[in-house]
């Protein structure tokens, strides 16, 4: 934080999208992380960002589903809402309001730059939603609405967060203030990046052409232990070093999921398995999945089955994260000369 004057005081901002299977990369590379923090000396929002899952067609009933399906997964995680303020992006306006604001500041010169805007339009940029190519200026705004600090995100995000930097540097320059803090993307720490489980070195995805590849948090035991044992591995048994996983990209995830499922060092990993082969390791790797992911999944069944409860939940949430919006965007737009 030295690099932060005193008037911002830690805070942690991080989101994640409600599309698609909620999966085991979610889960060590996110979400465990996130409790992690939730238990420092930080105050932490945790939004489940609807408005940027819309910038692709999400069917409306299943929207709905996923965003209070992702909600019970993260409070089954160990996410408090008391401890942390939980809510969903859309319940809370003052986000898409900072964002038009942020359309204005960023240029389009820097999302043309954006790599993963590269990557998901492709050759088929003209197609795509004018929302799709705005996202990285809604995310600064997520972040910037709460003078957020710091941001717990993946390697595929840290551009975002430079880019949040950026508009935030711009504002402050165009309008003569020091009123955006600079943000910290958050890319080490417990986390770890999960890849898949036919190719390892391709991440897990929850838009994988096949199910195989992940596994899902709402898979049950006997899928868990399938999934693992179809899994690509070479055909060397275990090593008894980490550097022996040199260029097995499989090997490795597999003993990395291992060691983040049991929050143990990998050279412990394979200080029990090393010089042993996928029939051994491969079993007990499901077991320990299942132990760890079976509460959670039982759990959201559990909550799933009150759905009011969650988006009251929510609304809770939202209505604490809101206090802290509220004020600021009502500056933001003092500062830019708006008539109230
Ligand atoms: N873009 C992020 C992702 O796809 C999700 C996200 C939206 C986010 N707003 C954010 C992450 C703000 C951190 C902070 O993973």
């Amino acid at each position: 934080m030295a690099n932060q004057p005193a008037k911002f005081s830690p805070r942690v901002f991080s989101g994640i999208q409600p599309s698609g299977q909620l999966h085991l990369g979610n889960y060590l590379g996110a979400i465990k992380r996130w409790v992690t923090m939730q238990e420092e000396d930080f105050e932490t929002l945790f939004c489940v960002v609807d408005l940027h899952a819309i910038t692709v067609w999400q069917d409306p009933d299943h929207l709905t589903h996923a965003i209070r399906e992702l909600t019970a997964a993260l409070i089954a995680s160990g996410i408090s809402p008391e401890k942390s303020i939980l809510f969903n992006q859309s319940m809370v306006h003052e986000h898409a309001e900072l964002a038009w604001i942020f359309n204005c500041v960023a240029r389009v010169g820097w999302m043309d730059r954006m790599t993963q805007w590269k990557d998901k339009a492709g050759k088929n940029a003209e197609k795509q939603s004018l929302g799709l190519y705005a996202y990285p200026a809604l995310m600064a705004a997520d972040i910037l609405i709460y003078h957020a600090t710091h941001v717990p995100v993946g390697d595929d995000q840290k551009q975002h967060v430079e880019l949040t930097r950026d508009i935030a540097a711009k504002f402050n320059h165009d309008y003569k203030v020091d009123f955006f803090p600079m943000t910290t993307p958050v890319i080490e720490g417990p986390g770890m990046r999960v890849m898949n489980l036919r190719d390892g070195t391709r991440k897990m995805s929850k838009s994988g052409e096949s199910d195989m590849e992940r596994i899902n948090m709402t898979d049950d035991a006997e899928t868990i232990a399938r999934k693992f044992k179809r899994s690509r591995t070479d055909a060397e048994p275990l090593p008894s070093e980490a550097a022996g996983l040199k260029d097995r990209p499989e090997a490795k995830n597999l003993v990395d999921i291992y060691s983040a499922l049991a929050d143990v060092g990998v050279d412990q990993v394979l200080a029990e398995y090393g010089g042993q082969g996928w029939g051994t390791f491969k079993p007990a790797l499901a077991e320990l999945a299942v132990s760890k992911i079976a509460p959670i999944s039982d759990e959201m069944a559990r909550m799933m089955a009150d759905p009011g409860e969650i988006d009251n939940q929510l609304r809770k949430g939202a209505a604490r994260a809101s206090a802290i919006a509220a004020p600021i965007l009502a500056r933001t737009y003092e500062i830019v000369g708006l008539v109230r």
